[in-house]
């Protein structure tokens, strides 16, 4: 064991929340208020949205409608757009392929014909995407403010302190950075600089086997329910895995306690999956004696043991379409998939488990509104809301990316 002369996480610091957190509270709204209105009225939630022409802000949902229509065929093969199954509908009518994160980084890896790349999504999935496109392909987030609260948890410096300390303080090589795919590209470039790997919540199992093929604890970042649950999966007796806080001197653990821990966990999580509660499935369950309770892994350790099934949002919705008709499902994702999915499936009785309406406030920038500036710009030849990663960065991410594809 090695120690090191001086900490980088040597003070405890002021707990705070990233604004995008503080903001998720302001998208509660009820059902009817669900549907797409004309970005000015969307626009009196009290959040950060990015500025936009004037032109968008007092159109209909209709008009836009038409506007992404034309600029969308006018771009024809040049354009590609991928929706993440939280956009909204409104938004992911137009994608060309709706998928999980895992499914849309193949993708961004696998297609280069497309010169546009338009990603309804998140801040890091579109850097992803960038990470793994080809040079002659532009990337394009509709709403530069869409991105997510889970990934703005763990800060580079934050995270390049906590690795230098860990890897300070314990065996050489004992230890792997792995990667939430919800991470910035410079998170995920610390894990390909150090032999890591970037994962998803639907391949985490083979991950974590790979990792332990190579050392014999893991760092995981940033999300602790996924690393948690995905850890008790394996096996991992819960003692095994602690979280190291950001906030406290040394993550608020001993040497000998990291020593001993299997599984190093980051104290981040998701604003939106963390509001379901046991006691919403229980409540469910009373209400439907024969309900199947399916969540995603970002759940708490407690949901997802209460739960039947837990799964990325692929998952969710393959085990739902092929579910008996009559079934109930109570869905512990965001809103806007579970409703969707009900939509999609109307020989099943599928809800949300929180009966509060509360969509990922992130998702839900991308209003149609961007969507069409975006593609109206492309068709004009100017670029909007590009995005990049530095070369090096670039190219250390693309290593524990095209790992990840790998096993
Ligand atoms: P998936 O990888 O399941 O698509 O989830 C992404 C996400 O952000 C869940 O909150
Ligand atoms: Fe991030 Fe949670 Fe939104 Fe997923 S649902 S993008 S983890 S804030």
């Amino acid at each position: 064991m090695k120690t090191p002369l001086q900490l980088n996480s040597s003070t405890n610091k002021k707990p705070t929340l990233p604004l995008a957190e503080i903001e998720h509270s302001a998208f509660c709204k009820t059902e009817d208020e669900l549907p797409a209105r004309p970005l000015l009225d969307e626009l009196k939630v009290n959040i950060r949205w990015q500025e936009i022409p004037v032109e968008y802000l007092r159109l209909t949902v209709e008009d836009l409608d038409r506007r992404i229509v034309r600029a969308r065929s006018s771009l024809g093969d040049r354009l590609m757009i991928l929706g993440h199954h939280y956009q909204r509908d409104e938004v992911i009518k137009y994608a060309d392929v709706r998928g999980d994160s895992y499914l849309l980084s193949k993708l961004a890896a696998a297609n280069s014909k497309a010169d546009y790349v338009v990603f309804c999504g998140v801040h890091f999935m579109a850097e992803t995407a960038r990470v793994l496109a080809s040079d002659h392909q532009t990337i394009i987030l509709p709403n530069i403010t869409a991105g997510c609260s889970m990934a703005d948890m763990a800060p580079t410096n934050d995270v390049l302190d906590a690795w230098d300390d860990l890897t300070g303080i314990l065996e050489d090589q004992s230890i792997v950075p792995v990667t939430y795919m919800n991470s910035t590209a410079e998170i995920k470039a610390l894990c390909g600089r150090n032999g890591g790997i970037v994962c998803t919540s639907s391949n985490a199992e083979g991950v974590f086997k790979w990792a332990f093929q190579r050392a014999k604890r893991i760092l995981f970042l940033p999300d602790q329910h996924l690393g948690r649950n995905t850890g008790l999966k394996m096996g991992i007796p819960e003692e095994s895995m602690i979280v190291w806080n950001p906030f406290k001197r040394m993550g608020g653990h001993s040497e000998e306690e990291y020593n001993k821990a299997s599984v190093i966990l980051w104290r981040g999580h998701c604003a939106v999956h963390t509001r379901f509660t046991v006691g919403q499935i229980e409540m469910a369950r009373q209400r439907f004696p024969d309900l199947r309770v399916i969540v995603h892994p970002e759940c708490t350790r407690e949901v997802v043991d209460a739960s039947d099934i837990n799964g990325s949002t692929e998952v969710i919705r393959r085990e739902i379409e092929q579910a008996a008709s009559g079934s109930s499902w109570a869905v512990g994702t965001e809103i806007s998939l579970v409703n969707r999915l009900a939509k999609e499936n109307p020989d099943k009785n599928i809800f949300c488990l929180d009966p509060v309406v509360c969509p990922c406030s992130t998702m839900y920038r991308i209003h149609p509104a961007y969507l069409a500036w975006v593609l109206e710009g492309l068709v004009e030849g100017v670029v909007v809301n590009e995005i990049n990663v530095e070369p090096e960065i670039a190219e250390h991410a693309r290593i524990a990316l095209e790992t990840m594809l790998s096993v």
